[in-house]
């Protein structure tokens, strides 16, 4: 088995150290004569839930270099990207809201602009940085993100443009302050990177190699969090399966159970499960303990063997629904979902149908559904796609279609039923209600008090609408 634990990645606390000063030194430079905080930090988050916990981190470092957080590019002195590589148009818009700071930029010269993320981890986009939009002042990838109290100051003293795009493995950075503006949900990293390689996946050239933090380090955030307020924890990896934390190589299962066997009341989540490492014990483990959210995302990309071979999958579309009948033997109200991408290269109407099949046998509660999108560098975008687009865009629309029809049949089906739901805040869509999510994450309505945000309650589900669930306190 190979080392994916913390100790080959981990950096020294003294790196750490450095970077606090750092943190320090940009404070004293903004702040200069005014009082603080004077200057703002916005972050505008593309991708993930990885990239959002990372952009936590950059607001806690941006918060620790005096700076306070906006919600606005035009009220910033310092505007950072977190950027995703996954599909082309992700980046297109990025590109299209960078083009559209230029203007402010010449307003506000002292500006500071920095795109980070996954996109920093591709060479083209590196190069086309440099050339077409030269008032970015700082490119900074994954590998990087640490040193980022280092650049800036760099850049704020020098005038001078930092491009931190280090190649390697990656490293884990543990000890770096973090600001989290939601108090219920939280996202808590257990690893980094990821080892699949899957054909169209450019996910393990912009995040490096697979490594898990330390069982301690990742329980000491979830004593925090929880201390913190917060209720639903949800345990963050590419392929959560494959964790091997500290010494012992602690596995996923045992993690889960530690984690939920910390004092309070709250759920705690994972994602994402890689069909090909899920295995019984997994289940097993979610079944024994009421805090795990009976919920499993496990995504499946196709419903035909042959594309889940040239995908490099690693299993077929047997073993992925021998996988969920097991999950739901140990958990029948198991809430399942999943991602499949229509149109990867090659792929016929026959092994769309196979597709259109495993979704009416599995049948998701939810399925984020995506067309094949080439990246520059995966062994898919070189492979041969000779499927129109619009034969793809037909393919895509009969399955969202279907999966709709089976949303809302499995939707109808609870209306009768008490759940279990988690007050998340006042509904956006109706107004004087609260809204909650079940464990699935289905959204639910009901009236209450406003007292009730942040709790677990009982709610009699009387009717659904297409989106909502609506129900009456118990
Ligand atoms: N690690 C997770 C896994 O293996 O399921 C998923 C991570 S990926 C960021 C999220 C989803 O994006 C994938 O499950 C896949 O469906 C989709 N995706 C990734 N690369 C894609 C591509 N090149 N084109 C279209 N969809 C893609
Ligand atoms: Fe991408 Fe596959 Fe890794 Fe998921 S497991 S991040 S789809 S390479
Ligand atoms: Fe996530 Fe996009 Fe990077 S999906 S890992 S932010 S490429």
């Amino acid at each position: 088995m190979k080392d994916t634990s913390a100790g080959k990645y981990e950096l020294s606390p003294e790196l750490i150290t450095v970077q606090y000063k750092y943190m320090e030194k940009v404070a004293e430079f903004i702040r200069g004569d005014l009082p603080s905080p004077e200057k703002f930090c916005y972050v505008e988050t593309y991708g993930c839930q990885q990239n959002e916990a990372d952009s936590e981190t950059i607001r806690g470092m941006a918060i620790q270099m005096g700076y306070g957080i906006c919600d606005s590019a035009q009220d910033a002195d310092l505007i950072v990207f977190n950027t995703c590589a996954v599909r082309e148009h992700a980046e297109q818009r990025v590109f299209g809201n960078i083009g559209a700071l230029s203007h402010l930029k010449k307003k506000k010269p002292g500006l500071v602009i920095a795109l980070c993320g996954c996109m920093a981890g591709e060479k083209q986009v590196v190069e086309r940085i440099r050339k077409s939009f030269p008032y970015v002042s700082m490119v900074v990838n994954g590998n990087a993100l640490w040193q980022l109290p280092e650049l800036l100051f760099e850049v704020l003293v020098s005038g001078k443009k930092a491009f931190a795009v280090p190649e390697g493995d990656g490293v884990i950075a543990e000890g770096l302050p973090k600001h989290r503006d939601r108090s219920v949900k939280a996202w808590l990293p257990i690893m980094y990177g990821c080892n699949n390689f899957c054909s169209y996946c450019i996910v393990p050239y912009v995040r490096g190699r697979e490594r898990s933090r330390r069982p301690d380090e990742v329980i000491k955030d979830a004593k925090e969090l929880l201390a913190n307020g917060a209720k639903d924890i949800t345990l963050l990896g590419q392929n959560v399966n494959s964790y091997r934390g500290g010494e012992e190589g602690m596995a996923f299962p045992e993690l889960i159970t530690k984690v939920a066997e910390l004092d309070g009341d709250f759920r705690l989540r994972f994602m994402t499960s890689h069909p090909k490492d899920a295995n019984d014990e997994l289940f097993k483990a979610m079944a024994g303990s009421d805090k795990i959210a009976r919920h499993l995302h496990l995504p499946f990309q196709s419903g035909s063997d042959r594309i889940l071979k040239l995908m490099n999958r690693g299993y077929s579309a047997e073993h992925y629904k021998a996988l969920v009948a097991s999950a739901r033997k140990y958990m029948p109200e198991l809430v399942v979902t999943g991602d499949v991408i229509v149109g990867f290269p090659g792929e016929t109407e026959e092994d769309f149908m196979q597709t259109m099949a495993l979704i009416e046998e599995v049948r998701y509660d939810a399925l984020f559904t995506f067309i094949f999108s080439p990246r520059k560098g995966t062994k898919a975008a070189s492979m041969t796609d000779d499927t129109p687009d619009e034969v793809k865009k037909e393919r895509f629309a009969r399955l969202v279609k279907r999966q709709n029809e089976i949303s809302a049949e499995i939707h109808a089906g609870y209306v009768g039923r008490t759940l279990e739901v988690l007050v998340d805040g006042e509904s956006e869509s109706a107004e004087g209600k609260l809204s909650a999510r079940t464990d699935g994450g289905r959204l639910v309505v009901f009236e209450g008090d406003n007292r009730l945000i942040g709790e677990f309650v009982k709610v009699r589900i009387e009717k659904n609408t297409t989106w909502s669930l609506v129900g009456s306190l118990v």
